[in-house]
């Protein structure tokens, strides 16, 4: 058990302070977004807790990334994560969320390999988790997937440039769109996802030159992760930016905090009270009643 129950005023408070910014994140707002050259925020969480406090901060899009197969489940890459367990994360996400956009990422083999079994995962994303969109993987081949999600009234945010389900056909996590020929497929991916109605484009780690191209190409906006501060908006996986990973950071994670050096050192200081029995003191421990210790040393006489 833990005490965690959720007040809505707490929740509001913070972002109800400023007139300008809406109770909630919808897809329009962030088309809107772009038009006022409004930067969009969004960052990615798996669980309630991390959840729930980027909503109280004011972001606008929290992505339930399937980054959680490495972040959350300690796999190599992404590929392992099932559409099941994206499910659980995203439900719990989801009751911490009143005012962010939930955007929740279609696993690898989820529509890969049939557009009618990516139709279905996005409905069961909407009905079964409470996301309000999903986003996938891939350019110009994913249009009429993405048409035919659009059209069961899904909204899609597509992803293009480095795109950690390819991997193994990267042939590892490289920049992308470096070539004359790579720029122009990149170019063609994004409008023809635009076109097939995705209402953002996430661009992962591509040259920062490109990403300004393809944001002023397009109407809907681009959110960038490695991709340059041009972008409409950026992204950051949540472990990345609070140090909570166990590696060198990628060249563009910045690291807001050094949370897992906080959990490490209160880790060490709670094993040093255990062992020295300082925790738990007198004060965080229940006691009886003055009448039921009195009853006891009676009842321990009798004895
Ligand atoms: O899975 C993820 O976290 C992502 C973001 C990096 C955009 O796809």
């Amino acid at each position: 058990m833990s005490l965690t129950t959720f007040s809505r005023e707490r929740a509001v408070a913070h972002v109800g302070r400023d007139a300008d910014l809406p109770s909630k994140i919808t897809v329009p707002y962030l088309l809107e977004k772009k038009s006022l050259q409004r930067p969009i925020t969004a960052v990615t969480a798996y669980d309630y807790a991390s959840a729930r406090l980027v909503d109280e901060v004011g972001l606008d899009v929290v992505l339930v990334g399937d980054s959680l197969a490495m972040v959350m489940q300690g796999h190599e890459n992404t590929l392992a994560v099932t559409m099941d367990e994206m499910l659980v994360y995203t439900r719990g996400v989801r009751r911490a969320l009143r005012r962010a956009l939930l955007i929740a990422d279609m696993p690898f083999g989820s529509y890969q390999a049939d557009e009618n079994l990516g139709v279905a995962n996005a409905v069961r994303f909407v009905k079964e988790s409470g996301a309000e969109a999903v986003k996938l993987e891939g350019g110009r081949e994913r249009k009429d997937l993405v048409r035919r999600i659009v059209d069961a009234e899904i909204p899609v945010m597509g992803h293009i440039g480095l795109t950690p389900q390819s991997v193994h056909r990267m042939g590892g996590y490289k920049v992308q769109g470096k070539t004359m020929e790579a720029i122009d497929e990149l170019r063609t991916d994004a409008r023809a996802l635009e076109d097939a109605g995705c209402f953002a484009l996430v661009l992962e780690g591509v040259p920062r030159e490109l990403a300004r191209i393809v944001t002023e190409e397009l109407d809907i906006p681009t959110i960038g992760i490695g991709a340059g501060p041009d972008c409409d908006g950026q992204i950051l996986v949540l472990h990345d930016m609070m140090t909570m990973t166990f590696s060198p950071p990628a060249k563009f994670v910045r690291r807001y905090a050094d949370v897992g050096g906080v959990m490490r050192e209160a880790l060490e200081e709670y094993r040093r009270d255990v062992e020295a029995r300082t925790f738990p003191s007198d004060a965080e421990s229940y006691h009886l009643s003055r009448e039921m210790r009195e009853l006891m040393a009676v009842a321990a006489e009798v004895r």
